[in-house]
């Protein structure tokens, strides 16, 4: 049995997307809202802390430490499980402290987050520097890895395929942002053990499939493990599409500026710059393109993200 906390509200809604679905004249369109499990605004990485922050406890750990870009989602969603469960919180993250704190930048101190600022290439020293000093002042730091992506986070988005089994929905693909990979594997696995008959289709946020796929297999294969359960998938089992990122990580292009308009204006549900813009844009024009049969039912899972659009300027995101 793996520890387990209660952090999310779960199960997320499953919702149709018809008028972007018909303005599009695609497949089907459904959204899983995993952008509402409700810690502080939500996200996928609260489905990951359920398991990580659980193991925290079960080590007797008090402090939290954890690392991202500046307006990561995923310190975001550490700094408030932290708060949620009386633990300490200190988060490194790679860039420079903005002039503004506003964002999930703003939320992680809201929070109470202790926030520690590096260059990325130092990042990862910066961060056993940090467990390391707080080991020396006689805490009990509990590191979460980048993107809360190891075996024991993938097991949150095994067991949410179980719960979309729950809902009755069986689409013909699911398609979402994928960058550190833990989703992606959680996915995988949990459509192998629930006999998903659908594709699962990553849409890389920054990373070349080539890259990518090999590392997503061995976590699938890792958090089997955990379960033990005997897997030996490989990269050729993964799909990701790669296409889209080659602008970089969070530079905003038109077409993401585009589809967060599309989805805020079609349907009411806002998206966000680096990551479910950027997969949504990936995903339009692959239905502008036919890719997907017009008889398919296409589920995008929103992984959430919507507090970084509070740190875009007013005109990047509406054209002016
Ligand atoms: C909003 C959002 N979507 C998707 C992802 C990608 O998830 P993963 O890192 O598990 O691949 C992230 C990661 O930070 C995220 O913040």
């Amino acid at each position: 049995m793996i520890n387990r906390l209660k952090l999310a509200h779960l199960p997320t809604p499953v919702e149709g997307l018809p008028r972007l679905s018909a303005l599009l004249g695609g497949p089907r369109l459904f959204i899983k809202r995993d952008d509402l499990t409700g810690l502080g605004p939500g996200g996928n990485k609260t489905r990951k802390l359920e398991y990580l922050v659980a193991d925290a406890l079960a080590r007797g750990c008090d402090t939290l430490v954890s690392t991202g870009a500046v307006q990561s989602n995923h310190c975001r969603q550490v700094a408030a499980a932290a708060a949620k469960m009386g633990l300490g919180c200190v988060l490194v993250l790679a860039g420079e402290p903005p002039a503004v704190r506003q964002g999930n930048l703003l939320l992680d101190s809201l929070s109470g987050a202790r926030i520690i600022f590096t260059d990325p290439s130092q990042r990862d020293s910066c961060l056993q520097q940090a467990v390391d000093e707080l080991s020396a002042q006689g805490q009990k730091p509990y590191l979460i890895p980048y993107g809360g992506s190891n075996a024991l986070g993938a097991q949150g988005y095994a067991q949410a395929m179980w719960e979309l089994q729950d809902q009755r929905c069986q689409p013909n693909w699911i398609v979402f942002a994928t960058s550190s990979g833990g989703t992606q594997a959680g996915l995988v696995l949990g459509a192998i053990e629930t006999g998903f008959p659908g594709k699962v289709l990553g849409m890389s946020v920054d990373k070349p499939a080539q890259e990518f796929c090999p590392a997503v297999a061995n976590l699938v294969n890792e958090a089997a493990a955990l379960k033990g359960l005997d897997l030996s998938i490989t990269a050729k089992d993964i799909l990701v599409n790669s296409n889209y990122c080659a602008a970089g990580y969070g530079m905003l292009q038109p077409a993401e500026v585009e589809a967060i308009q599309l989805f805020a204006r079609q349907e009411g549900i806002l998206l966000d710059p680096v990551y479910t813009g950027r997969a949504a844009a990936g995903l339009v024009d692959l239905i502008r393109r036919g890719f997907f049969g017009p008889d398919e039912t296409v589920l995008f899972w929103h992984t959430g993200g919507t507090p970084a659009l509070f740190a875009e300027p007013y005109n990047t995101l509406l054209n002016q």
